[in-house]
């Protein structure tokens, strides 16, 4: 079988070798004569891989003593819940609207308290992401709230943001896609179906202290103190996603980590930046100094072009390329494992595209 170079949003491409070992451990993980799905999570074999995912978590994010790694259910959209219903309590928080999470994010928030948007891109369509000095927040506000990559838009931060508040992100479309400052995040999270593996399991670090601040009286699965205390045991986690994720992880570790993943994204992506800005024929979609280097998101200006280039691409191999359906156009993912070769052949296919179409 000849596998197809995967553009996918996500679900999305993962490394092979992990796929390849993956396939064995389906079977028969570690000489135990069980499949690691069939492993019960309250075993010593399971624990070791749910310490080691921590573990490497840690390391890849050079987090302090003071965070806890969770393994958590549901989703990035349970985190749009989940995040006020324990930290806002009726109180105010500061949210940056940079797309269609974003308002996600903003709409759960507005269901426990205050939420102001003290930044919203919605008036350029997203186009951008914005500068540190056009935003700020009150003194009484809970914490602030943003996505560091936009997967729909394709526009991206390059810095964490300084904030005189406790900060929170939803970084699941850019996590470990380059060097990550994790100490400067209160509470960072993302789904792992783009950068870690599967989807179904999302990482939750969160700072201890928060805790504190958190609303004992939710249900329990809502308490994020409740998954510390259980280690991400509290109920059956995602035995499946978390092996795969510490897999994805060791993988990282083994490219040389995260200096080395962030030189390859970004050489991928400066590939494809290069041929959307050759000529004028193609056009970015967003401004460039927000440029993501995770979703690349492109057109020819030509809504039918733009399906046909589509259909023409899928059937030479090349799938995913489709834009958001509120965004149009089309859209290159290219996460820590979409390789050389698929940008270049995407290149190739852009070039002889325009040379058909131009
Ligand atoms: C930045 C971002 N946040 C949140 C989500 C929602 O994630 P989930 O479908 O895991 O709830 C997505 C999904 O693509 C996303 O890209």
């Amino acid at each position: 079988m000849t596998r197809n170079h995967n553009f996918s949003a996500g679900p999305a491409v993962l490394p092979e070798s992990v796929l390849l070992e993956a396939r064995e451990a389906l079977w028969d993980y570690q000489g135990s004569g069980i499949g690691i799905m069939e492993c019960s999570h309250r075993t010593k074999l399971y624990e070791a891989v749910v310490q080691s995912a921590r573990d490497r978590i840690r390391r890849l994010m050079k987090l302090t003593d003071d965070q806890e790694v969770l393994f958590l259910q549901g989703g990035a959209s349970t985190q749009f819940y989940m995040v006020p219903a324990n930290l806002l309590r009726g109180g105010r928080a500061a949210y940056i609207e940079t797309g269609h999470w974003a308002e996600k994010a903003i709409a759960e928030g507005k269901r426990y308290g205050t939420v102001d948007v003290v930044w919203s891109g919605k008036s350029t369509g997203f186009d951008r992401v914005p500068k540190p000095s056009e935003w700020s927040v009150q003194k009484d506000t809970r914490y602030l709230h943003y996505t560091s990559n936009n997967t729909i838009y394709g526009t991206q931060f390059t810095e964490v943001l300084d904030s005189p508040v406790p900060l929170i992100c939803d970084a699941s479309s850019d996590v470990m896609s380059k060097p990550i400052e994790g100490s400067k995040f209160d509470l960072y999270y993302a789904g792992a179906q783009k950068n870690l593996g599967p989807s179904g399991v999302t990482v939750v670090v969160i700072r201890k202290s928060l805790f504190e601040q958190c609303d004992p009286d939710l249900p329990t699965m809502m308490r994020y103190k409740v998954h510390a205390d259980n280690e991400s045991m509290y109920n059956t986690p995602n035995t499946w996603g978390i092996y795969f994720l510490e897999r994805v992880c060791a993988w990282i570790e083994g490219q040389g980590g995260l200096t080395s993943i962030e030189a390859a994204n970004q050489r991928r992506a400066r590939a494809l930046y290069a041929e959307i800005d050759r000529t004028g024929f193609w056009r970015g979609m967003c401004e460039r100094g927000s440029r993501s280097v995770m979703n690349v998101t492109f057109t020819s200006g030509n809504a039918d072009w733009d399906t046909t280039f589509h259909t023409e691409a899928t059937k030479h191999g090349l799938v995913g390329l489709k834009g958001h359906r509120i965004a149009g156009g089309l859209r290159a993912s290219l996460y820590n494992a979409q390789t050389d070769a698929a940008v270049a052949a995407l290149v190739a296919e852009m070039q002889e595209f325009e040379r058909t179409h131009g």
